[in-house]
């Protein structure tokens, strides 16, 4: 415990000068060794162990991404072993029914996602045979993967010292290296986070900074110390690519996500038993269906739908 507590002061102080000396004389190779020694003292001391973090298997790295988009991690290890128990392999992924894999997704919100997932493993054994490609450009093309997606896969398949941002990575340098800026952009991150990787570990590094970003964001650390105490602004708002989640509750998601659980658990419905479902005004009720099969969840036909 006292161990626990020293290292926490150690931790504090040492975030601390990063910030002071920054300020005073920028990026010097100096405060790049702090950094990367305070990120590795982080990562051994409070850093998760994580099974998509105990694999190089690009397809379950590929899987957990996916998973770990807009889900927390909490949720994501429930969920993570029991789709690649139902889905070992990306063969098996590919061929399985949409309302299947729809339904190893129930939990994890934004189905989107799963129809993505389930459409590139499809693209990658029919274009790839079925070897996901490890190449960033090949990666972005496919459906549901963005650049900060294609360069984890990558990362965490390969161990290649490759740039790339997403959320919790975004936080730590907003926190540390732009104080007081107002709206920071990826582009202006992207240089910083090239000088003070620890190319040699790459996969570690990116584990660190996922952590430590996560750990501002709940405010761990020393309740004395200057890491980000619970409500305390989240430097994200300070990034020119931040845009608040909008309200789940009443929305067209939630309404989508109710139809979507209930047509998964029988065999399709009609569309009276939606609508009593769903109590919304018929004109929304429509509006959301016909999203719903743009979109590629459901058919209609004769007044029945399924997914
Ligand atoms: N470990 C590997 N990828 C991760 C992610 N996207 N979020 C949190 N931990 C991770």
């Amino acid at each position: 415990m006292d161990r626990e507590r020293d290292i926490q002061r150690e931790l504090s102080a040492m975030e601390e000068s990063i910030r002071a000396r920054y300020r005073s004389d920028g990026l010097t190779t100096g405060l790049v060794r702090l950094f990367q020694k305070f990120l590795m003292l982080f990562y051994n001391s409070c850093g998760r162990d994580l099974p998509w973090r105990r694999t190089t298997d690009p397809y379950r790295i590929l899987v957990s991404e996916f998973m770990l988009q807009q889900t927390q991690v909490e949720r994501v290890l429930v969920k993570y072993p029991e789709f690649l128990g139902r889905f070992p392999d990306i063969e098996v992924l590919a061929r399985a029914p949409r309302h299947e894999v729809l339904l190893a997704w129930q939990g994890l919100g934004y189905n989107r996602r799963a129809l993505s997932l389930h459409e590139t493993a499809r693209r990658v054994v029919d274009e790839y045979h079925g070897s996901v490609p490890l190449d960033r450009t090949l990666l972005d093309s496919l459906p549901g993967i963005g650049g900060a997606t294609a360069g984890a896969i990558v990362v965490f398949s390969t161990n290649r010292p490759e740039i790339f941002i997403e959320t919790n990575i975004r936080r730590v340098y907003i926190h540390l290296f732009f104080p007081d800026a107002v709206k920071v952009h990826d582009r202006e991150i992207e240089p910083i986070l090239g000088k003070t990787m620890i190319k040699k570990q790459p996969r570690e590094f990116y584990y660190a900074l996922m952590d430590y970003g996560s750990a501002l964001k709940k405010g761990i650390g020393d309740p004395n110390g200057s890491l980000l105490k619970r409500g305390a602004m989240n430097p994200n708002t300070r990034s020119a690519s931040y845009s608040r989640q909008s309200t789940f509750q009443g929305s067209d998601r939630q309404v989508r996500g109710i139809l979507l659980r209930h047509l998964l658990a029988g065999n399709g419905a009609r569309e009276e038993e939606l609508r009593d479902l769903a109590r919304v005004e018929p004109g929304r009720l429509e509006r959301i269906l016909k999203g719903l099969e743009r979109d590629g969840f459901i058919e209609r036909s004769g007044g029945r739908i399924r997914c």
